[in-house]
This record gives structure tokens, sequence and C-alpha cells, in this order.
């Protein structure tokens, strides 16, 4: 399966139930599993390649694990030195996470990940852990894996950091969790808030003022986690996209984090004129629910603020801001640059391709509306490239390569889009 050819589509009304599980929920859930006493229980976990690879690091770090396909038993009496080294895969998630969370354990430990990962930028964990304390190290002055990390103690700080990352967030709140006194962590712009809400959740003390989170160190293990992992809105997206470029088209998008951190994308979709709404169903450790969108004709928007709400929907937006009438703009996004591709390079590049006027700038891109034609675009290796252009051949039919990476996100992603269009793998 390297390159696949979708054809154009017409209406479609569907339901969609099996989204793929929370990425970032996924990945969390079973790190933290190794901070409580007692079992957690992970139900919905994502099966794909980025969070298997995390499944498996926890078990290399000692943690016992049940897994009968449908619930994943965690049962952890400390973080122990592993044999292996650590594979992250393609995850900057994982491999991020997982240096705040080894910064302090007893032990050395190795992470790696596969060529992709192992060029993109990892001083924004290292450098901060270092100033604490932490004894890491990697390519290039610690900006690149392979990276090494020898658990030491850490000092308590107050961190304010440049760049609103989820990641650096995540990371350093699990190095504050071991700290030796109360820590504080300040963020330009809120990002995603998955760690601070579950680890709130099992018992940690964790207090979030504004743009402020403030983390006093577990005095004992936390309570275990019970969590059913809900759908990813990242994922869905596509298929909301789907829908706000087809003629007559709708879908529901069942069980999705309704997270405002995660949201806005939809927000924006709304905004350019799709016919959004949200129904919440559930609300453990944040607001689940069911999301609506039908077709209408889209106009252009301009997306500038709460980049972190939607940076990984970005990809899959300007496929709508390529149908949309007038000029859309994106700016101040130049974090798309250090994804799992240069996404405003691969986003101008594809764009191009399929006959859309496209600026290139340094944080971001202008699109001028217009009609998409047919293509061959390849992914560069980027699972969110790969989708977004597959799902821009809904509208003209599309040819796109280097697919083996939506399985890092998205395994069951063409089952669903063979529900809606022609789809012929080469
Ligand atoms: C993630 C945070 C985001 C996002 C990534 C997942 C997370 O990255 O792009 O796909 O789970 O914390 P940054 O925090 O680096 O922006």
């Amino acid at each position: 399966m390297s390159s696949v050819r979708v054809a154009a589509t017409e209406e479609f009304s569907f339901t969609i139930s099996e989204i793929a599980s929370d990425k970032s929920i996924s990945h969390r859930s079973v790190m933290f599993a190794m901070l409580a006493e007692g079992e957690s229980r992970i139900e919905n976990f994502l099966r794909a390649e980025d969070t298997m690879n995390s499944l498996e690091i926890v078990k290399n770090l000692g943690a016992e694990v049940e897994d009968d396909g449908e619930v994943i038993k965690i049962a952890s009496d400390g973080i122990k030195e592993s044999f292996e080294v650590l594979d992250c895969g393609n995850s900057g998630t994982g491999m991020r996470l997982f240096c705040g969370l080894l910064s302090s354990a007893n032990g050395h430990f190795v992470l790696t990940g596969d060529k992709y990962l192992r060029s993109r930028p990892m001083k924004r964990v290292t450098a901060p852990l270092i100033q604490i304390g932490a004894k890491l190290d990697g390519r290039q002055d610690g900006n690149f894996a392979p990276l090494s990390i020898r658990g030491a103690s850490l000092r308590a700080f107050d961190y304010k950091s440049t760049i609103a990352s989820a990641q650096v967030k995540s990371c350093m709140i699990l190095a504050a969790l071991r700290a030796d006194g109360i820590c504080s962590y300040t963020e330009p712009e809120l990002s995603r808030d998955h760690t601070e809400r579950m680890l709130q959740g099992m018992g940690a003390d964790i207090r979030v003022d504004g743009l402020t989170t403030t983390i006093v160190p577990m005095q004992k293990p936390l309570s275990p986690l019970s969590i059913r992992v809900p759908a990813d809105p990242s994922s869905a997206f596509f298929f909301a996209v789907a829908a706000a470029i087809t003629p007559n088209a709708s879908v529901v998008l069942k069980d999705v984090t309704l997270n405002p951190t995660r949201i806005e994308a939809f927000k924006v979709l709304e905004h350019m004129g799709a016919d959004i709404s949200y129904e919440i169903t559930d609300n453990k450790y944040e607001p689940i629910g069911d999301i609506y969108v039908s077709y209408a004709p889209l106009h252009s928007v301009v997306v500038s603020e709460n980049i972190a709400w939607l940076i990984d929907e970005l990809p899959a937006l300007s496929i709508a801001m390529a149908t949309a009438k007038g000029e859309s703009v994106v700016k101040n996004a130049e974090e798309l640059r250090v994804k799992e591709s240069d996404r405003i390079a691969t986003v101008v590049e594809g764009l191009r391709a399929c006959g859309i006027e496209v600026d290139e700038y340094k944080d971001g891109y202008k699109i001028v509306g217009g009609e998409l034609h047919s293509a061959k675009v390849d992914s560069d290796g980027d699972h969110r490239i790969a989708m977004s252009f597959i799902i821009a051949g809904l509208r003209c039919g599309m040819e796109v390569s280097d697919l083996e990476c939506i399985n890092t996100s998205f395994p069951n992603f063409f089952e669903l889009l063979e529900k809606i269009t022609k789809v012929e793998f080469s």
C-alpha cells in the first residue's frame, strides 16, 4: 500500500462511531498509570503505532500490563531500568513526555525514534530539564534523539515557556511531580490540558490559574486511572472537512473529546459557514460528546489566534480554505514547521500541485480559494498531510503516496473512507 487513488464523491450522510481514539490521551494514560499505586484501567486505547510504542515502553520500564484487546490494565511499583532502548517511533509526544517522566527515575534510559522523530527538536524539553538538574544528552548538544537519560534529583522551578506546547508543559509537569519543592509553569497561550485534568483526577495537587500551572510534588503514589479514551477530534476533523466540502453531505462524529483546547478547528470551520453543532454526552476528566457537521458553502477566514488549539488540524483546515470563497490566511503558526513534516512547506506544495494559489510565510500561508484539481501528492511521511490530501480528493479525485504513516494515528481511516468514496491502492 504505497499509494492510493481516491475518487470524487457526491452527497453522503454518515454516522461514525469508530473514529480513532484520542492519541494525546492514550499516550498519557499508559504513562500516568506508572505513577499510581494499584491497577489502572484503560478502555478504548488507541491501537495505532505511536501509542502502541508508548505501551511497549511502559512494559519495558517494568509495568505489569494485561491486555485482552478491550481493556488494558496496568500496575507498576515504580519505574525500572530498561534492558531495551525505548523506541518512540514517530511520536514527539511519546519522546517529550517520557523525558519528563524518566529524568527523575532511578537508572539509565535511552530514547530513540524513526528518522523523522530523530530530526525533530528536543532542546525545548532537554534544556529546561537540564536547568533543574536532569542529566540528559543527545546529538547536537541534546537537541536530537537518540537521547540518553540518567535519572537524577530535580530542583523546584518557576519556568516561563516561550512556546505554547502541551508536550513541553506536560514534560515539565511530570518532572515537577518529583522535584524537591513546589513548581510553576507558565505558557504564552493555553495549550491542550489533558495532563492537568488527568493527573488532577488521579489526586495530584495541580492548580491552574490562567496560563500558570502550579504543581506540588507527589508525597505518595497517585490513585489509579480509570478511563475510557474518547475519539480524537484531530482524526474526526478529516471527516468534518469531508462533509463541509461535499455539497449536501453530513456526518455525525460520535464520542469525541469536546475539550475546548481541542475543538477550535471545528469552531473555525463553523465560522467559515459549515453547519456544526455539539452534544455533550459524558464528562469524565473532560467533556465528551457528538459533533454534527453538514455542508454549507464556505467563505474565507483568518486564523491567527489560539493556534495551539488547532495546530494538528491546520493541514485539513487548509483543504477547506482551498474550496472557500475568498483569501484565507494562517499566521503565528511557525510551530507547523517542526511537526511530523514541515507542514507549512508540505501544505503549500500539495495545494499548489492541486492548482490552488498559495503564498508561503515564515509562520503560515495565504490560500486563495478556488477549484481543487486532481493531482499526485506525496505525504512526506506525515500522516496528517496524507489524510488531508486524500480528503481533498473527495472533491476532485487525488493520488496520494507514502501512506504507511497513517497507521501512526488512524489505522482504520481507509475503512471509513471506503464508505463514502471509491478507493484504489497500488
Ligand atoms: C500534543 C501536543 C501538540 C500536538 C501533538 C500532540 C500532545 O504538540 O501537535 O500532536 O499530546 O501533547 P505541541 O505541544 O508540541 O504543540
